[in-house]
């Protein structure tokens, strides 16, 4: 039975992680040592078998029994320790959430129901390093994996709607502080039935640029608004969310980089909104052919086992294809397929998925079982 290190498992993509390890039972396949930034020496939690206290995570040599080390610590415990772990000779397998190793040479980003392929011939080749997507991105291939392996997309547009946990979890928490806040200024309003609507809403907007709007983690209110932009700013008016889109996509299909050709240009802007869990996608892809609808419909369909075409149907649309239909699901529901008034060879989508499943611990514990295969 394999050892495998579990760093970061106590935060929200590790929860989860850990939640849908137990439901997949993966801890009957291995012998897990829990990690700690802060509390080595305390007890381990229950999963644990035979090493029942919490190993140091900053401990090189307990970090070296790992033949697997799988970690959600982020991207600064990785830039800090991954380098000299690799240094100090240890040469185990490495699973990550964060994006410090994603571009990296000798590093593959692992989404296996879509680039199966490229990890089965990064382990022939003895490649050591396998990183999770970023979530956006993950989500975009889990819903339209097929029209590329199709070899069917030219170009992608992609308009997204990102929920609050993918900026964390204290994001989370004053997303909902900020409902309470905005809530709070209605409330006696609302409870009057002929409250003028303009004075409610006067009311919330000048709480909404109040002081009394908690905006420490996202630097501006989301709730009753939202945020167009996400992550860091690269310049040239690219935010580091936008640039991940090609960046990443391309490297997962094992595709040359953009602007080489064989790659696939991807862009859109990036928009954080006030879901709690669930990223959206309003995609417009340039086809590399004029394909039926119908048949696109097939190939969406078919490319894995939890894509799910929605009908580009009102009430379909409605039911089956938000934040509330789809969180804590590993389903990745895509609709509104329709031919745009672009041209043939274009497709219009919108995409729905939870982002801390398929968007994060899905894929990594993926990659564990296909070590342990
Ligand atoms: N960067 C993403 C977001 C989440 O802010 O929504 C992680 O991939």
């Amino acid at each position: 039975m394999k050892t495998v290190g579990l760093v970061g498992w106590r935060g929200m993509v590790g929860s989860v992680l850990l939640q849908r390890m137990c439901e997949e039972n993966d801890f009957a396949l291995i012998e897990p040592l829990f990690f700690s930034t802060s509390s080595a020496g305390a007890a381990a939690p229950s999963l644990a078998k035979n090493e029942t206290k919490l190993k140091d995570a900053y401990d090189l040599q307990a970090l070296k029994q790992c033949e697997i080390i799988l970690t959600c610590q982020g991207g600064a415990y990785t830039t800090e320790i991954f380098p000299k772990l690799r240094a100090a000779g240890w040469d185990g397998y490495w699973i990550d959430a964060a994006s410090s190793l994603r571009m990296e040479e000798d590093a593959v980003i692992v989404l296996d129901p879509v680039n199966a392929h490229v990890i089965k011939d990064a382990l022939g080749r003895g490649v050591k390093n396998y990183i999770g997507g970023n979530c956006t991105v993950s989500l975009m291939l889990m819903a339209l994996g097929g029209l590329f392996s199709a070899g069917l997309v030219e170009w992608v547009s992609a308009m997204t709607y990102q929920a609050a946990s993918g900026a964390g979890a204290q994001n989370m928490r004053e997303l909902l502080q900020q409902m309470g806040v905005l809530y709070g200024a209605a409330k006696q309003n609302l409870a009057d039935p002929t409250a003028a609507i303009l004075e409610i809403d006067r009311g919330v907007l000048a709480a909404m640029n109040s002081e009394q709007m908690p905006v420490t983690q996202f630097g501006a209110p989301l709730a009753g608004s939202l945020l167009p932009w996400i992550d860091q700013d690269l310049g040239q008016g690219v935010s580091r969310e936008e640039w991940k889109g090609a960046a990443e996509t391309n490297k997962i299909l094992g595709k040359p980089p953009l602007g080489v050709p064989g790659s696939v240009p991807i862009d859109g802007i990036c928009v954080r909104i006030g879901a709690m869990r669930c990223h959206a996608q309003a995609l417009t892809i340039k086809l590399t052919q004029d394909v039926p609808l119908a048949d696109i419909e097939n190939i969406v369909a078919a490319a894995n086992d939890w894509v799910q075409v929605v009908p580009n149907e009102r009430v379909a649309s409605l039911n089956q294809l938000t934040p509330a239909a789809v969180t804590g699901t590993l389903s990745v529901p895509v609709g509104r397929l329709r031919k745009p008034v672009l041209g043939d060879q274009y497709l219009c989508a919108f995409t729905v998925g939870d982002q801390l499943l398929w968007g994060a611990a899905e894929p990594l514990r993926r990659m564990l079982r296909i070590l342990l295969a």
